[in-house]
């Protein structure tokens, strides 16, 4: 059926209802999606969408992180940040190149991302002003992104499910080194402890805004979820998040700023935490690029790709001329 009257991704699909029904039967059927079947037009926008903007997300984070680079406390401590930051930056080619697959150039997406037409993670816009919120952002921003992740393994669309497979098992070793971390300052000085306390404090509540807004408010979450692009709702995702990562902070002393946090056994199956109201107004304020570090972000990506022009440049050019004489040697 699916194969029956449908033309290749690269040429125009008339998108009838045969055509439509026939591609939910294949997603329903959990036969992956490749860049070369045919798919509505929704279908990859929203994947263009979501993977450009999960791209972008990965290579801002490197700019919290790499503040810290050079004050890392101790080598070891400096070599598992530099590490990380340089995993995500593997991260965000990765999932550029998945994008790619979809028709979309990195030109475009990087243009969309300076101009502010494409989104990069809330979580990002948020200043480090000690060396202990280098390890809030690993324990909470990579654990929620875990959280986040781990269910796009089984993303409808091939290339972003298996590019996640490698980005989960490189954000575990971030989550960990980063709650190592905050173990190692509650277990320091009183000044220690504290520091670790206040990062908390600064990086809970827009840990669990990086889900998205709530199920009811969430303008793609119903259509994401019927083409199994997303496995599970926002809510469902933080909810998961919260019920994980409250324990993790009783177990190293922190207290978690939410003073209606309170283990409810009647919620879902097995019981879950019920938590305090999210501050939306400060979720979409940072959305919408008025953050504490929005503009910080944006000229600092926009340097770099200014900087790197000559390369790009260079690069074209090699590329050029080896085709040119390949050509003339043929
Ligand atoms: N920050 C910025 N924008 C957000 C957001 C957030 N935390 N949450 C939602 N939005 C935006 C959406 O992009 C959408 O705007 P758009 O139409 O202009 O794209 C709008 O708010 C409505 O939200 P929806 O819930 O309807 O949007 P989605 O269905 O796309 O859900 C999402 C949002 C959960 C972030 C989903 O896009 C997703 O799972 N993306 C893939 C994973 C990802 O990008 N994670 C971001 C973090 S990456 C990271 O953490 C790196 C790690 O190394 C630390």
């Amino acid at each position: 059926m699916y194969s029956q009257g449908l033309i290749g991704a690269n040429t125009e699909t008339k998108e009838t209802q045969e055509f439509l029904d026939a591609f939910q039967a294949r997603i329903d059927a959990e036969i992956k999606i490749e860049p070369n079947d045919p798919m509505p037009a929704a279908y990859r926008k929203t994947l263009i969408r979501m993977i450009g903007q999960h791209a972008h997300s990965e290579i801002v984070g490197m700019l919290p992180e790499g503040n810290w680079i050079t004050r890392a406390p101790t080598l070891r401590r400096k070599v598992a940040l530099l590490a990380k930051v340089q995993d995500e930056g593997g991260h965000g080619l990765y999932l550029y190149s998945a994008a790619e697959t979809l028709g979309v150039s990195r030109e475009q997406m990087t243009e969309e991302l300076l101009n502010g037409s494409a989104k990069y993670s809330s979580i990002f816009n948020y200043p480090t002003p000690t060396w202990a919120d280098i390890g809030a952002i690993g324990w909470l921003v990579d654990g929620a992104a875990i959280m986040n992740q781990v269910p796009l393994c089984r993303c409808s669309y091939g290339p972003y499910a298996r590019a996640m497979i490698r980005v989960c098992k490189e954000e575990s070793f971030h989550q960990r080194q980063g709650y190592e971390l905050m173990k190692t300052l509650t277990e320091g000085n009183e000044d220690q402890k504290q520091m670790a306390q206040d990062a908390l404090n600064r990086w809970w509540w827009p840990s669990i805004m990086m889900f998205g807004p709530s199920d009811t408010d969430s303008q793609h979450s119903d259509q994401s979820m019927k083409w199994k692009i997303k496995r599970f709702t926002n809510d469902e995702l933080r909810q998961k998040f919260i019920d994980a990562t409250v324990p993790q902070a009783k177990l190293i002393g922190l207290t978690l700023p939410d003073p209606d946090l309170k283990w409810n056994e009647n919620k879902n199956e097995d019981g879950g935490y019920d938590f305090g109201e999210i501050n939306w107004d400060e979720f979409w304020k940072v959305v919408k690029g008025h953050g504490m570090m929005n503009k910080d972000r944006i000229r600092a990506r926009k340097k770099a790709w200014d900087d790197g022009a000559w390369v790009r440049d260079a690069a074209l050019a090699y590329a050029k001329k080896s085709e040119q004489q390949n050509s003339e040697a043929a």
